[in-house]
């Protein structure tokens, strides 16, 4: 299928800006003594806090980062992982997939300007809820850890409710140097005070996910956006090369510096962040010959936008411009072609226009008085 031209290449992409903010100290610990079910893991704050350390007091962001005592790959001999590999079915082989891309129409790359609409429902009044839904379907309730349950099951359902998902492209290094660069849809900004993200890494067959690793072992990272355009470059980023193998080189993505951490941005993004491990959860150590799950939260140090997409204070990204891949069920994702603006409302200014919430407020009174 013939592709019309990229609106830009990487070599002619606009500079990107880099913005700067200072951040304030997170201490986990006592977080971390709070919670009940993390007996199995010893903490270990002083590792921690020199695994981040040295380049967090450099920059004056300090970082405490807690984690997992044990071994990368809790059951990891090699019968267990050959056992665990066979019944790994997160990957989808899509057997029949050329011949369905046949029956579909091309992707559509005119960079057509992105539809501004009206909300769905402008006549909506307090108290509406949703008009014209059948609130007759049952729901079913499902036990995810029932006996006959794969947790593949689980897998598929998540990632098909819980939709859409942003991409965060992440970019590490090895404790060795090595780079390492892939795409994570477990992927969430959490704060912005201070500005704070989070990855979730899954199981898989043997060793843990190399960026899980090296988020562990060197606490720091680059996270970057992913456009439309880029979507294939970063699928095939996840390939399961082998060792040794450059992702940068799979991909084609080119490499720029960043300015605080040792990991290298991704040129094509739009934006990125510099960041540094504020903490990491042991989610479960691995079934046998399954790696460890976990999530790692992450806050930015340093953030980069592409000249052309920002504004004069680097406060806002151009929609037009990031062209955001979300990522869906199954193998789908979706692209924002549509929008539309949604006021956030103060009750002080409502109370007076809607009667029903007045109501609502003399209602309240009453009952106090009963
Ligand atoms: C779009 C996309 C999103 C993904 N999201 C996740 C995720 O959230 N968590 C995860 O563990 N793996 C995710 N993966 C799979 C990892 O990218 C893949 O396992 C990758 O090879 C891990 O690379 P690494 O071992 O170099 O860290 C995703 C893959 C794709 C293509």
């Amino acid at each position: 299928m013939l592709r019309s031209p990229r609106t830009h290449s990487p070599h002619s992409q606009p500079p990107h800006t880099l913005i700067s903010r200072q951040l304030t100290l997170i201490s986990t610990e006592s977080y971390f003594h709070r919670l009940p079910n993390m007996n199995s893991i010893r903490l270990r704050p002083a590792w921690c806090r020199n695994l981040a350390g040295a380049r967090c007091s450099r920059h004056n962001t300090p970082t405490h980062c807690i984690t997992s005592s044990r071994n990368s790959s809790s059951s990891s001999s090699a019968a267990a992982v050959s056992k665990a590999e066979a019944n790994y079915k997160i990957i989808d082989r899509a057997a029949d997939f050329e011949k369905k891309q046949a029956s579909r129409p091309p992707f559509d790359n005119s960079n057509a300007p992105i539809l501004v609409t009206k909300q769905p429902n402008p006549t909506w009044q307090y108290g509406d809820g949703v008009p014209g839904r059948d609130l007759t379907i049952p729901h079913r309730q499902i036990d995810p850890y029932a006996a006959d349950r794969a947790m593949v099951d689980n897998y598929k359902l998540l990632i098909s409710a819980i939709a859409p998902r942003p991409i965060g492209l992440i970019s590490t290094r090895g404790k060795d140097g090595s780079k390492n660069l892939a795409p994570f849809s477990y992927f969430q900004v959490v704060d912005h005070d201070p500005p704070t993200f989070i990855v979730g890494f899954s199981s898989r067959p043997g060793a843990e996910k190399d960026t899980f690793r090296n988020l562990q072992e060197t606490g720091e990272c680059v996270i970057n956006t992913v456009s439309e355009d880029m979507i294939e470059a970063v699928n095939a980023v996840a390939v399961d090369a082998p060792h040794g193998v450059s992702e940068w080189a799979i991909s084609g993505l080119h490499e720029a510096p960043a300015a605080v951490v040792q990991a290298s941005r991704v040129k094509e993004s739009v934006f990125s962040a510099e960041a540094e491990v504020v903490d990491v959860k042991v989610l479960g150590e691995g079934k046998s010959g399954m790696s460890k799950a976990g999530v790692v939260m992450l806050k930015a140090v340093r953030f980069w936008v592409r000249e052309d997409a920002t504004d004069e204070g680097g406060r806002t990204v151009d929609l037009e411009k990031l062209r955001p891949i979300a990522q869906l069920g199954g193998m789908a994702y979706g692209r924002v072609k549509e929008t539309f603006e949604l006021p956030r409302r103060r009750w002080v200014d409502e109370v007076v226009k809607s009667e029903r919430l007045a109501k609502m407020v003399n209602v309240r009174e009453e009952t106090k008085k009963d």
